[in-house]
């Protein structure tokens, strides 16, 4: 029998989530994030979704990521994000027509020394107060001077990427946004400066580009709350079904390290998925989990390949019961809050091993 944990991406929530964007930021062009293997949905499947549904670009992480969307026949702008260290990747991002985003000044004299006839249309990455990447503000003006002279240059134009934007009491957003638009502001270069967060909640920052990734998937970038009162849709379920259902009488312990002990006579169900599937192993009992359409909380610690649910004493559950473990009616920002992370590392980290399915295609 094959193993009931799966994957289901609904691409009709993705074609939701890209009007989203677009209700938020009308007046911007969309430069969809899809690095990370689409943040864990599937490079391709989403790039193409994405690509039939208008958005304006693509964004990716490395090189690699961009060449296979170009050999699946992608025809859409894509900017290569980081990952461009050596030579080879200048002529790859040549061939393929990948636009780099420059960080430093080393990565200008690569692009300096190639020989290549064709051009591209870099971003030039200021960092306004990240420092984590970017070119320094007083040193853009000669960035932009050499850059507007280069032969492989076509269209030169500026990005930044906000530290604090899921957090809309903290001032750093603004105090970058001000040195974004200052260093920008006498050279009419096209700009883009916001990720989901700053979609969502800075809509001065949108600029002519904007650069969603996490709310593409349905799931909250913000400090608090969820996708939904984003009018946001997940686009991922991870669901499984009960293999097996037991009692339990009060004090017995589930699991490993007998961390969890039944607070009184219950029922616990079995669900084969553990983190060999991406389940995160750090979730604490209790963490939401649903069963049949109903809430019931993790009993004990998670294991390889499996985990269990506390189903309560009067429980009709039954083997071959429904499970969502996230996903539709159960928001994967809950269960990351619950294991002490981000939905953005739940969603990334799924393994092979659970099937995965495509709805709406
Ligand atoms: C430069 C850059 N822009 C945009 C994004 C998208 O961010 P988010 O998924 O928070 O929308 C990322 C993601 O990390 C990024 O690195």
């Amino acid at each position: 029998m094959a193993r009931p944990t799966e994957i289901t991406i609904d691409l009709q929530a993705l074609r939701h989530n890209l009007q989203r964007v677009r209700a938020y930021s009308p007046h911007s062009l969309v430069m969809a994030v899809v690095k990370a293997n689409a943040y864990g949905h599937g490079l391709i499947q989403i790039a193409s979704v994405l690509s039939a549904s208008a958005a304006d670009g693509l964004a990716v992480a490395s090189v690699e990521e961009g060449v296979a969307l170009r050999e699946a026949g992608l025809q859409l702008p894509i900017t290569v994000l980081s990952s461009i260290w050596e030579r080879s990747d200048v002529e790859a991002l040549l061939t393929w027509n990948l636009d780099p985003v420059l960080h430093n000044p080393q990565q200008l004299s690569l692009f300096a020394k190639c020989t290549n006839s064709r051009q591209l249309s870099p971003w030039l990455k200021i960092d306004t107060g990240m420092h984590r990447v970017g070119i320094a503000p007083d040193q853009i003006p000669s960035s932009i001077a050499s850059l507007s002279v280069a032969s492989w240059v076509k269209e030169l134009r500026l990005m930044t990427h906000f530290a604090c934007a899921d957090d809309i009491d903290n001032r750093a957003t603004t105090r970058q946004l001000g040195c974004f638009m200052q260093v920008t502001k006498n050279t009419k270069l096209v700009r883009s400066a916001a990720n989901s967060a700053a979609v969502i909640a800075w809509p001065a920052s949108h600029l002519e580009w904007v650069r969603p990734g996490i709310m593409l998937y349905g799931c909250s970038p913000m400090l608090e709350g969820d996708g939904r009162v984003l009018g946001l849709q997940p686009v991922m379920t991870l669901r499984s079904r009960l293999t097996a259902v037991f009692d339990h009488q009060q004090g017995e312990s589930i699991g490993y390290g007998a961390s969890w002990r039944c607070p009184q006579d219950t029922r616990i169900g079995l669900v084969p998925c553990g983190y060999a599937d991406g389940y995160p192993r750090h979730a604490v009992s209790g963490t939401p989990v649903l069963v049949d359409g109903q809430r019931v909380g993790l009993a004990g610690r998670v294991s390889m390949d499996m985990l269990c649910v506390d189903l309560g004493s009067g429980s009709t559950a039954r083997v071959g019961s429904e499970v969502v473990l996230w996903g539709t009616g159960l928001p994967v920002e809950e269960v990351a809050v619950a294991s002490g992370t981000i939905g953005y590392e739940l969603l990334c980290r799924l393994t092979h091993r659970p099937s995965r399915h495509y709805l709406h295609g």
